[in-house]
């Protein structure tokens, strides 16, 4: 079996070849396709440096026939915001071109598509059913709700057996902040616990909905491997998720890193990460995806251990 991962050097990317190699059905050859080189190394995976708008490039990638893909090359929500034409153009031009690649294969690719709740905004109930219509507030949240339409055509079609993973926001992640609007719901968490000072932007009763990097690769694997013909017309799954509130969040900090942990965050606001973030749902009714044995963390307490058990093994 060959898999794809565009996006296969980044954060979940990275993560997710490490976890395909050890999967029940493991893999003859996985193809990272990235601007950078893929950190994970093994000898069944070839690390192609490229884009995703070059039809070469994705050519070299599928090669005679991948059989998985799975996309996650992307421009984040802060940059798309800020770039408008290079967030739609790698958002939304590369993945039809990428959809365009799988097609010319004729064997139907299984497509995995990591999209992500900023396809929602405006006025929404507490809990986000699976029939809310997608109305993002934002470019990036555009790129993936487009990115959603066409998995689910090309899925139609046949061209693809596509299949939409919507991610919930992913805390804690390690490393550096990134270009994210969301990248405080991993900074007021990591920073802190590194001794590092930390700013909150939202208001503390912000909801959000999350969930922790190991879940998440589990939910993506799981995603390779299950029959799509449960599916049925509707291609996309509100991944699993918890919701908690900034202000929980902070709680947890406290009670697992002490004191002197909270007391590094700031609260600020900052309005170009509340008209993004504060627009994003804070639950959603994920029985669907449940019923097809997708998991979800079990509290936020247990992810910000999960985190400090692997900073002291580091
Ligand atoms: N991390 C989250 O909280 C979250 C939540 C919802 C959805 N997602 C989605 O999951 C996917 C992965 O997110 P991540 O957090 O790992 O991001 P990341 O930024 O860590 O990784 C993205 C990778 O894509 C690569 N890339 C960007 N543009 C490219 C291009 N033109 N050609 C080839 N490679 C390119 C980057 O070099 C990077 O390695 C994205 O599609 C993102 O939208 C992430």
């Amino acid at each position: 079996m060959r898999i794809v991962v565009t996006g296969g050097a980044g954060f979940l990317g990275s993560r997710l070849i490490e976890a395909l190699l050890g999967a029940k059905t493991s893999p003859d050859s996985i193809v990272c396709l990235d601007r950078v080189e893929c950190p994970v190394k093994d000898a069944r995976i070839e690390s192609m440096i490229g884009s995703i708008d070059d039809e070469k490039a994705i050519a070299a990638a599928l090669g005679e026939g991948a059989d998985r893909v799975y996309h996650l090359a992307a421009v984040l929500s802060g940059q798309s915001e800020e770039e408008f034409d290079t967030g739609l153009h790698i958002n939304v031009d590369a993945t039809r071109l990428l959809l365009e690649g799988c097609r010319a294969l004729k064997t139907a690719p299984r497509f995995i598509y990591t999209s992500s709740l900023a396809v929602f905004g405006g006025p929404m109930p507490e809990v986000v059913p699976e029939t809310l219509a997608r109305l993002p507030q934002s470019s990036y949240g555009v790129g993936k709700a487009i990115g959603e339409l066409l998995v689910g055509e090309y899925s139609r079609k046949g061209f693809v057996d596509g299949m939409v993973c919507r991610l919930p926001t992913i805390t804690v992640r390690p490393g550096k902040p990134n270009s994210a609007a969301s990248s405080f719901v991993s900074g007021i968490i990591r920073e802190p616990m590194n001794g590092e000072e930390s700013a909150c932007p939202v208001p503390l009763d912000t909801r959000l909905w999350i969930s922790s990097p190991d879940i998440v690769i589990a939910n993506l694997v799981h995603a390779g491997e299950i029959d799509t013909g449960a599916l049925g017309l509707n291609r996309v799954l509100d991944m699993p998720g918890i919701t908690v509130t900034a202000g929980e969040m902070l709680l947890s900090l406290e009670k697992i890193g002490g004191r002197d942990a909270r007391d590094r965050v700031a609260l600020t606001n900052e309005q170009r990460i509340i008209d993004i973030v504060c627009s994003w749902p804070g639950a959603f009714d994920v029985s669907r995806a449940t019923s097809l044995g997708f998991v979800a963390d079990s509290d936020f307490d247990a992810i910000v251990r999960q985190y400090k058990a692997a900073l002291m093994a580091s």
